[in-house]
């Protein structure tokens, strides 16, 4: 018999007892108000919400609220339900009609204060409220976010969010449309840059250190911004990987791997999320009952206010389910969608539907309440203007160095044969090859700011200079990123043959990778490869640095290069954090946070799938596999290496069995695991913890994610690491529509190891 977690019935004790989990879970204990401590575990979130617990909401402005909704016309409500672009003409007077709500997209403290002047003078003086994507920086761009996940350090998150909040706040943004905490098993989808993976549980420690460094203890102090998760949901497995396409999911697999990352970050207090341009199953998101209202506000009792994404309202028509601009405004309305981005339905048609009782006044109420509720929080009402004279304009030097940090933290290292890498810094002369090279713009990654891009990132070339002064080095581009011209291969050979070694710095541009930007083929563009190849034909010895938002299709090539760093989007200190890595300086510990095909037929590829009934098998036709490639990628999720080597040891459990009544009231199991530097140099590893359920009602991952740690250790050094594993890490999410998490007896196998792949287990027993 399993032990039922339905949202219906109280989970003894859970908000109490609950404590943080895994690396994540530690970290971001000390990061984490004290008021949210308990309640914004990532890992908890889920079993809080099974045992009907709601999210901590924002109830502290309700009786201004009703005063205030007591006094407005309907269509000064519908005004609150309006968003339009900061570029868009006439929203001065818009603003002053009481039309307008929020504002997207402007980002200068002059402009802002003019609107914001402007909707001061309103009827009801109700202020605006300044929406940004501030997803990786604002003026200091830090990598993209899967770079971000590939640090399996969630204080990467963190800083980038409160230095990202604090830059942007400056200038009057108060609202940042982060963080994207969609589950990817799509690199063709461009989008994937922005997200932290193709696991649930990393997006959701990475979406909830998001949150805290973004909204800090109160999201109404001057520097930090109310956050946004988006997008919501499932918008991360694009059928095709086609951006905006459709997604048909299972009730348990929308619960199990899409839903529990927004979760987290409802549960971490996210003061709004974001409606999704995708179907679910059918049904748009944009116009999604269940997902909108039934999950999200009810079952999980968020209490701010969901936006739409940009016309996803107004899609609702191409997409088939809307007649025309007021079927689709009383569709998302109704169905739980609250403010409108550009385009222009709710307040078009909301006053025609709610006289046809179409739209009931409570529910217009409930979507302004909700809005003011986060305006009122964000301390818009007592403080709408900015400090025009405070607004920064450049990075900070502090800021840049945490930048760095971030970005070196965040790589990859893939391969290193001979110990190609790290390079000596005695070396006297350095080829940089590769057209992104020299780049300071593409660097910066996809989601960069008008502002922070127009501040040339550190090349790498230039990094390498700056890393290596007294040496000779040179730069040739070799050929473009994407052109189909060979003519510079010569070049770059030559430069290669006169230099002691190469640097290939070869990828994607940023606007390969991000939104509306699938790709089918995934290899490098261009003839990149090539230019590879004819580095590895001049016999010199050279290295590889790929740029690029996606995981990449390089088993034609990889074997040739002696090293490959994955280096990402790196964002504006990113030739120096090459430069870091590159020489040793920082010694890598990144691991990655999605898989990389061997080709684009594999896709979807990722670790944490089911199993068939018929598991591959090398000795049978008949088992699940491909005829001309192995089933595994090339390289897996959690796989990394370091320039020193560790050993892992197998888990030991602190009991080999527990009931799960037991486990339903908070009892945990202990997970303990010796790491140790077995090498020369200091380094990082990351210890991953996976489970899986062998039998199960419904058929179980072979393996998920349930905590990881990053450590530190000098040469020769060992730690013991500890991890407790509870209700929530065993259970999963049923079919059932209503939300029901279960938690069955049997054995539960619990893997430890320095990456995806590892075999090293030990049994749980649950009575
Ligand atoms: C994107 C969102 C973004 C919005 C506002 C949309 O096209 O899908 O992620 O927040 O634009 O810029």
């Amino acid at each position: 018999m399993s032990v039922s977690f339905t949202r219906r019935t109280a989970l003894k004790g859970a908000a109490g007892a609950i404590a943080l989990t895994g690396a994540g879970g530690a970290e971001l204990a000390a990061a984490a108000p004290a008021t949210a401590r308990t309640l914004a575990s990532p890992a908890a979130a889920g079993l809080l919400a099974a045992a009907g617990r709601k999210a901590p909401g924002n109830r502290r402005f309700e009786g201004k609220i009703s005063a205030l909704l007591k006094q407005m016309t309907v269509e000064e409500k519908l005004g609150q339900l309006q968003m339009r672009g900061g570029w868009e003409a006439g929203m001065d007077a818009e603003a002053r009609a009481g039309r307008l709500g929020a504002i997207l997209g402007s980002d200068s403290a002059a402009a802002i204060n003019t609107l914001q002047r402007a909707a001061l003078e309103s009827r009801l003086g109700i202020p605006l409220i300044f929406g940004l994507d501030v997803i990786h920086g604002f003026l200091t761009t830090f990598p993209i976010p899967l770079a971000q996940g590939s640090s399996f350090d969630t204080r990467v998150a963190l800083t980038d969010a409160t230095v990202g909040a604090r830059e942007a706040a400056a200038s009057g943004i108060r609202w940042t449309f982060a963080p994207m905490v969609d589950v990817s098993h799509e690199p063709r989808w461009g989008r994937i840059a922005e997200c932290y993976g193709e696991d649930p549980y990393m997006n959701a420690v990475f979406g909830v250190a998001k949150v805290r460094g973004y909204q800090g203890d109160d999201y109404g102090a001057p520097d930090r911004l109310a956050a946004c998760a988006k997008h919501y949901a499932a918008y991360g497995q694009p059928e095709g990987g086609r951006d905006y396409n459709t997604v048909d999911v299972s009730e348990q697999r929308l619960r199990n791997m899409y839903l529990p990352s927004y979760m987290a970050c409802v549960y971490a207090g996210c003061a709004t999320v974001m409606a999704a341009f995708n179907t679910i199953s059918g049904v748009p998101a944009h116009a999604n009952v269940h997902t909108l209202t039934e999950i999200l506000k009810q079952e999980w009792g968020f209490d701010g206010f969901v936006v739409s994404d940009y016309t996803g309202v107004q899609e609702l028509i191409p997409h088939g389910i809307a007649a025309d601009g007021k079927d689709a405004a009383r569709l998302s309305l109704n169905a739980g969608v609250d403010q409108e981005m550009v385009s222009t339905n709710f307040l078009t048609y909301g006053a025609e539907l709610l006289a046809e009782g179409k739209l009931s006044m409570e529910r217009l109420d409930d979507a302004v309440r909700r809005i003011l509720r986060v305006k009122f929080a964000a301390g818009l009402f007592d403080r709408p203007l900015v400090d025009e004279s405070a607004e920064l304009t450049a990075p900070s030097a502090a800021d840049r160095a945490r930048a760095r940090n971030v970005a070196a933290r965040s790589m990859v290292l893939l391969r290193n044969e001979g110990g190609a890498l790290p390079l000596a810094k005695t070396v006297s002369s350095i080829a940089v090859v590769g057209p992104l090279g020299n780049d300071t713009q593409n660097l910066h990654g996809s989601w960069a700011t008008v502002k922070g891009s127009q501040i040339p990132a550190v090349s790498i070339v230039d990094g390498i200079k700056a890393a290596v002064p007294g040496a000779n080095v040179t730069f040739t581009a070799g050929s473009t990123v994407t052109g189909d011209d060979t003519s510079g291969f010569g070049a770059a050979q030559d430069a290669a043959r006169a230099a002691d070694v190469t640097v290939v710095v070869v990828g994607e541009t940023a606007d390969l990778s991000g939104e509306a930007s699938s790709r089918s083929d995934i290899g490098l563009p261009g003839v990149q490869a090539g230019l590879v190849r004819a580095i590895a034909e001049t016999g010199r010895p050279f290295v590889v640095v790929l740029i690029n938002g996606r995981p990449l299709t390089i088993a034609d090539w990889h074997e040739l290069a002696p090293a490959i760093l994955e280096a990402w989007d790196p964002g504006i200190e990113g030739g120096n954090a090459v430069a870091d890595v590159l020489f040793g300086a920082v010694n890598p510990g990144g691991k990655l946070p999605v898989s990389f095909p061997r080709t684009v037929g594999q896709i979807p590829i990722y670790y944490n799938h089911e199993n068939t009934g018929r598991p591959f098998d090398p000795n049978s036709k008949w088992t699940s596999k491909y005829l001309d490639l192995p089933n595994g990628p090339l390289y897996e999720f959690g796989f990394g290496l370091s320039y020193t080597t560790f050993t892992v040891s197998a888990p030991t459990l602190s009991t080999s069995s527990l009931s799960a009544s037991a486990l339903q009231g908070g009892a945990r199991v202990q997970v303990s695991v010796q790491v140790t530097n077995t090498g020369s140099q200091a380094g990082d590893e990351v210890v991953q913890i996976y489970v899986h359920d062998p039998v199960a009602s419904i058929v179980q991952p072979v393996k998920r994610l349930r905590a990881f740690r990053r450590v530190t250790l000098a040469a020769g050094a060992s730690t013991t690491v500890r991890f407790r594993l509870g209700a929530e890490d065993l259970g999963y999410w049923t079919n059932d529509y209503g939300g029901e998490f279960v938690l069955e007896p049997g054995e539960f196998h619990i893997y430890a190891g320095n990456t995806s792949s590892t075999e090293s287990v030990a049994t749980l027993t649950v009575t």
